[in-house]
């Protein structure tokens, strides 16, 4: 085996990059095995994007690693083998590289649905979810919820040509509507998901009424910065149970470490405190 393989070095790359987090969750995985790796930041502008890639294909440096804002979609695109997953959602977060060719997967679906399994078990049980926003983020935990066979899904968004985009990619098992909407198609939801970045720190936030979800909902949000949005704070006090979106980020990192690394790491209680301490 040659130095270059001996060295295990993963990276996450958007631009900016200073706010991401993998470095420290990635970073506390490698100690906790005691892998002799490394995982780095880098910060490559969109016009350098292609040859960032390039290079991965033959330089042997990395053996992947986290793509983030702006280059998801991109990433998917000059992906050699992308998965049926990345291509479906038209964007990739985790890559991994195997002789020369760089292979892609979006591991936020996972991520999302693994936080919920942990955090509030029962939530799959619910017949009727509500989803807030049309994006990208939005995209992937559709497809992550229509997997774990939720019968009705109702996506609400602003601009509501983009939620029937989704209705439409996504089959007859989602519905669209407009803003104005969303109290009435609320009645018996047992699942709501934020998936905007509204209640954001510095962004505006969003009143809800959970009052006509069933008693049992469970409401989450993927902002996590700040933990307890004030959308989620307004479901506590309606009883609802909720979760924030830290589990998310936690978990879409594990399917890249076991792959660059080779180990399953442990999305615990220590990795949310620590991250959280950095917040
Ligand atoms: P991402 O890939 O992170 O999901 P995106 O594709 O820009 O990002 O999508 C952001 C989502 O948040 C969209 O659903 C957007 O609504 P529009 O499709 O109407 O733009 C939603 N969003 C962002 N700011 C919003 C606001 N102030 N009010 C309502 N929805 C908002």
């Amino acid at each position: 085996m040659s130095d270059s393989r001996e060295t295990l070095t993963a990276f996450v790359v958007g631009h900016p990059i200073h706010h991401s987090r993998s470095p420290m969750i990635h970073t506390h995985w490698l100690r906790g095995f005691g892998i002799a790796g490394e995982y780095r930041a880098i910060d490559v502008a969109p016009e350098q994007f292609g040859t960032f890639f390039s290079d991965l294909r033959t330089s042997k440096k990395f053996r992947g690693g986290n793509v983030t804002i702006p280059h998801k979609e991109v990433a998917c695109k000059l992906a050699d083998r992308p998965d049926e997953l990345a291509q479906e959602l038209g964007a990739a977060n985790t890559l991994w590289v195997t002789d020369g060719l760089v292979h892609a997967t979006n591991t936020d679906g996972y991520g999302f649905v693994a936080n919920l399994d942990q955090r509030a078990p029962g939530w799959s049980k619910a017949d009727k979810a509500v989803i807030l926003g049309a994006g990208g983020a939005s995209r992937a935990v559709i497809q992550a919820v229509r997997d774990r066979k939720i019968g009705e899904i109702h996506v609400v968004n602003r601009t509501v040509e983009r939620a029937r985009e989704l209705a439409d990619r996504f089959g007859s098992c989602v519905h669209a509507h407009e803003m104005g909407a969303l109290r009435e198609v609320m009645s018996g939801a047992g699942l709501f998901i934020n998936t905007t970045s509204l209640g954001m720190d510095g962004q505006e936030s969003i009143a809800i009424d959970f009052t006509g979800m069933q008693d049992e909902a469970t409401v989450t949000d993927i902002v996590y910065v700040p933990l307890k949005t004030p959308m989620l704070k307004e479901a506590e006090r309606q009883g609802k149970t909720t979760v924030d979106g830290l589990g998310m980020l936690l978990n879409q990192a594990v399917p890249g470490f076991e792959k660059w690394f080779g180990k399953r790491p442990a999305v615990d209680e220590q990795l949310r405190q620590l991250v959280i301490s950095d917040m």
